[in-house]
């Protein structure tokens, strides 16, 4: 690899970490009340049990924390890297649990049970909830991150991680499916 793709991929996963981590934690924190409240719509839950309120929160807040501590840790480590204005410290994890909302609100409307496989959905929804907000709220910070070569690399780093964590979270007993 040259050092130009190294760093493209090193930056790539820094900045989206913000936005997998809350994944991950609200896998750990697993349960609380939903945040549907338990409604249903046209037969089908809104969202179902597999979102909830201390997942939701506890994921943001998480991946808020991590973006504070990348950007502290960021002079010593890499001045060169991005660092995480307070807008997009918000977004980028809020954006993340908000397009994860989203992707079980698609699941239920196409009649998948709690935890079925929706391909595409499932590794993307996260990311395209977290870019879309950033790009709404912080354009020239997402832009000036996400170039057209850092966006690539997310997108086929996102699939891989979200299969890694899965089976490790599944392994561990955390979560029902290994995806
Ligand atoms: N989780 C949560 N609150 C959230 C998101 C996730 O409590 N807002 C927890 C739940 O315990 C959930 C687990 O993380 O079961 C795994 O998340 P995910 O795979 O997104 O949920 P599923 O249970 O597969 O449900 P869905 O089919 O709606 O995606
Ligand atoms: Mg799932």
């Amino acid at each position: 690899m040259t050092a130009g793709l190294v760093w493209t991929v090193v930056t790539a996963v820094w900045a989206v970490l913000p936005a997998y981590v809350p994944n991950s934690v609200a896998v750990i924190i697993d349960g609380g009340p939903p945040i549907d409240g338990g409604r249903s719509w046209r037969g089908e839950r809104l969202l179902g049990d597999g979102k909830t309120w201390p997942g939701f929160l506890g994921g943001t807040l998480a991946g808020l924390g991590l973006a504070v501590a990348l950007n502290l840790l960021r002079p010593a480590l890499a001045p060169a890297l991005p660092s995480f204005p307070a807008p997009v410290a918000v977004t980028l994890p809020l954006g993340a649990m908000l397009g994860d909302a989203a992707g079980s609100f698609l699941k239920r409307r196409t009649g998948r049970e709690r935890g079925a496989r929706f391909p595409v959905v499932d590794q993307f929804g996260f990311l395209v909830g977290a870019l879309a907000l950033s790009l709404v709220v912080d354009p020239g910070w997402t832009l000036a991150t996400f170039t057209p070569t850092v966006l690539l690399v997310a997108v086929v780093l996102t699939p891989l991680a979200h299969r890694g964590t899965n089976r490790i979270a599944y392994r561990l007993g955390l979560k029902g499916e290994p995806w």
